[in-house]
């Protein structure tokens, strides 16, 4: 295993003032995000969607890196770039997507374990010859009542996540572990505090039981936060207080960074929650960055509508939104931001 270069590759990837732009939503999820604003979802729109993305001017100076998806992994600019090149040539690193999604746990059919161990070391060394600096596995936890997660979810969970991240190590290709809590349900605050905790602490146990090089890992979480429906948002100050105390029971000091999802939020609220987060954790041991696919590119998505004539726009609004993104990175971001698009 090369550490120093895995360990290169992942603080590079936390850098100051950039984090990663996700845009690995697999065929279905993107399905989804154009089914809203009534654009078909074809190989070419999902292509020329990407390219608007990828070509902002400028976006270089927020993004540390992309996580793409098969299909992009393998697609080109219009004018013939492969887009891993056309990003690795802006300075941004080309990351992937290798999990195969998700399937019902069978003792525990409403939560999931996720797919794609199989030929997953063959896949990487693909995508690693092809210049994929890191790569993503999302696992997905469910909060339902006290019911749910089970411990034997949390444990099946992250013991494929550390033998993925295992694989992607002896690859060269550095591995980001997500366990996304998700947001759905009415739970509180605590509540989602206590599952954040427990979910952190089963992965870094089987982490090290599996031997994996910590500073050559990136971990993807979700900020802890009251469920969608619990009806009051919790103050972006009481968020970060949450979220950083679960950290700091959990985490070891040796990880280099935790990146976000941003998890349906909307893109103000965490951009604000970000800063919020960066603001209270000075002095933490490990890099506090984000890794949002909708709270990034939503607004652009809504302003592109698959039309040509709206690309400049659409740029306009991901290089705006990205900027604040990355002010909050850095704990600079103020409401006032949001006027100067
Ligand atoms: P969101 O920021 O939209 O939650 O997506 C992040 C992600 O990559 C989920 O796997």
């Amino acid at each position: 295993m090369e550490t120093t270069k895995l360990q290169n590759i992942a603080q590079a990837l936390v850098a100051r003032s950039k984090g990663i732009l996700a845009a690995d939503e697999s065929d279905r999820t993107i399905k989804k995000r154009f089914d809203g604003i009534g654009v078909e979802s074809t190989i070419d729109n999902r292509r020329s969607y990407r390219e608007m993305l990828f070509t902002t001017p400028g976006i270089e100076a927020f993004l540390s890196g992309v996580i793409l998806f098969d299909e992009t992994f393998r697609q080109s600019s219009q004018a013939g770039i492969p887009f891993y090149k056309l990003l690795a040539d802006k300075g941004i690193l080309p990351g992937i997507k290798v999990d195969k999604g998700t399937v019902p746990l069978p003792d525990s059919p409403d939560e999931t374990i996720t797919a794609g161990l199989d030929g997953l070391s063959e896949r990487l060394a693909e995508y690693y010859n092809l210049g994929a600096k890191f790569a993503k596995w999302r696992a997905v936890i469910t909060i339902k009542d006290d019911k749910l997660p089970t411990l034997a979810a949390l444990e099946a969970n992250a013991d494929i996540m550390a033998q993925y991240a295992s694989f992607c190590q002896g690859a060269g290709v550095v591995p980001i572990v997500e366990p996304e809590v998700l947001l759905d349900g009415n739970h509180s605050l605590e509540r989602c505090a206590a599952v954040s905790e427990a979910t952190l602490a089963a992965l870094f146990s089987k982490l090290q039981e599996h031997k994996v090089y910590l500073p050559g890992i990136l971990l993807k979480t979700s900020m802890v936060l009251p469920g969608k429906e619990f009806g009051d948002k919790a103050a972006p100050e009481k968020i970060a207080a949450a979220t950083l105390s679960c950290f700091r029971k959990v985490i070891p000091n040796d990880l280099p960074g935790i990146v976000f999802l941003s998890g349906g939020q909307g893109p103000v609220e965490a951009t604000a929650n970000l800063q919020a987060i960066n603001s209270a954790g000075q002095g933490v041991p490990w890099q506090l960055s984000y890794s949002f696919a909708r709270a990034l590119q939503g607004e652009a998505l809504e302003a592109w509508k698959g039309q040509a004539a709206n690309l400049p726009r659409a740029q306009k609004i991901f290089y705006h939104r990205a900027q604040c993104v990355s002010a909050a990175r850095d704990g600079q971001y103020s409401p006032a931001m949001e006027n100067s698009l």
